[in-house]
C-alpha cells in the first residue's frame, strides 16, 4: 500500500524542474515523479534534486516516470510541458501547438490517475486549462490554472520595490486571464492592511498595474529564449504545498466559472479557496463598474481562445 503525497510534473523544462525542486526542498510530498520527452535530461535533474533534499535532510524521492503508468496514485499532477513564448510572442500565439500537447498528457493522466487535482501550467494558461478540464473529464474542482498566485506575487514585488517598505505586508490581489487584459485590483491591494491609495497617487498605481501585465514580456525580453520560471514555480509549489496541507488559503487561481460573476463555460481567474478537494470555494468579490468592465475585457480574451479551438475543429460543440 502507497504511503505519503505523491505529485508528478509532465514537463521537467525549467518551470517544471524547479516546481520539483522547491517541493523537494519543503519536504511535504514523499515522492515527486518528473515525466519528460527527455527522459535522460529529466533522470539527471531528479538525481541532482534528492541529493539536495538528502543534504537538507528531507526524506522527499524525486523520481522519473518510465511510461504514464508511473502517474498512479498521483495526489497533484502538475501540466507544465509546451512551448514557451519568445520575445515579441504574446502567450495566445502558443495557443494551436501547446493545446495538442496539454490534450495527449490529459488522455495520459484519465488513464492512469484515478482522482487527482490537476495544476495547468502550461500557456495560455486559462485556455490550457479548459482544454485539460474537458480532456480528463474530472469535475471543475480538480483543474485548476495557476496563474493568478504569480500575477498577483508580481504585483506585490513593484508595489516593494515602489514604496522601498512593507515587504511580507503587501497582499495584492490580479483576477482574470493570464494574459495581456489580466484585471490587477488596486482597490483590493493593501499594506499592512491600509489601502495602496493610502500610500500611492493614481498614476503611480497606473504604472504598477501596467508593468504587472507585461511582467512576463519582461522577462521574456531579457531572456530571449525562454520565458520566467522561478516565480511561476514557485506560485505553482505554493498551491501544491497549500493542496497537499490541506491548508485552505485564498488565492487567485484559474477556474471554470458556471454562473459565478455572471458567466458561464470560462476559465478565467477569480479567488478561491483552496485546499485537499482542490477549489473549495469560489469567492465573488463586489467589484466596481470600472473593475466588471476591466474582468468582462479579460473573459471576453480567454472566450476568444477558447472560440478558436472550436474554429480550428480542435473541439465541437
Ligand atoms: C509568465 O508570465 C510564463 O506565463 C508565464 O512568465
Amino acid at each position: 500500500m502507497r504511503r505519503g503525497k505523491k505529485v508528478s510534473i509532465i514537463g521537467a523544462g525549467h518551470v517544471g524542474s524547479t516546481v520539483a525542486y522547491s517541493l523537494a526542498l519543503q519536504g511535504t510530498a514523499h515522492e515527486i515523479v518528473l515525466l519528460d520527452s527527455k527522459p535522460d535530461i529529466a533522470m539527471g535533474k531528479a538525481l541532482d534534486m534528492s541529493q539536495a533534499a538528502a543534504v537538507l535532510r528531507m526524506h522527499t524521492k524525486v523520481k522519473v516516470a518510465v511510461t504514464a503508468k508511473d502517474l498512479a496514485d498521483s495526489d497533484i499532477v502538475v501540466i507544465s510541458a509546451g512551448t514557451p513564448r519568445k520575445p515579441g510572442m504574446s502567450r495566445d500565439d502558443l495557443l494551436a501547438a501547446n493545446a495538442e500537447t496539454v490534450r495527449s498528457i490529459s488522455k495520459q493522466i484519465r488513464e492512469n490517475c484515478a482522482n487527482p487535482m490537476v495544476i495547468v501550467v502550461t500557456n495560455p494558461l486559462d485556455a490550457m486549462t479548459y482544454v485539460a478540464l474537458r480532456e480528463c473529464g474530472f469535475d471543475r474542482r480538480q483543474v485548476i490554472g495557476m496563474a493568478g498566485l504569480l500575477d498577483s506575487g508580481r504585483m506585490a514585488s513593484f508595489i516593494y520595490e515602489k514604496l522601498g517598505y512593507g515587504s511580507g505586508q503587501i497582499r495584492a490581489m490580479v483576477l482574470g486571464g493570464h494574459g495581456d487584459s489580466m484585471a490587477p485590483l488596486h482597490r483590493y491591494s493593501t499594506v499592512a492592511g491600509v489601502p495602496l491609495t493610502d500610500f500611492l497617487s493614481g498614476a503611480e498605481i497606473a504604472e504598477i498595474v501596467k508593468r504587472t501585465r507585461g511582467a512576463g514580456a519582461e522577462i521574456v525580453g531579457y531572456l530571449q529564449s525562454g520565458s520566467a520560471y522561478y516565480a511561476p514555480a514557485i506560485a505553482t509549489a505554493q498551491m501544491c504545498e497549500t493542496i497537499l496541507r490541506d491548508a485552505k488559503q485564498i488565492y487567485p487561481c484559474a477556474v471554470l466559472l458556471e454562473g459565478e460573476y455572471d458567466y458561464r463555460n470560462v476559465v478565467i481567474g477569480v479567488p478561491i479557496v483552496l485546499g485537499a478537494n482542490g477549489v473549495e470555494k469560489i469567492i465573488e468579490v463586489t467589484l466596481n463598474k470600472e473593475e466588471k468592465d476591466e474582468f468582462a475585457k479579460s473573459v471576453a480574451s480567454v472566450k476568444t481562445l477558447i472560440n478558436k479551438l472550436f474554429e480550428m475543429g480542435f473541439y465541437v460543440q
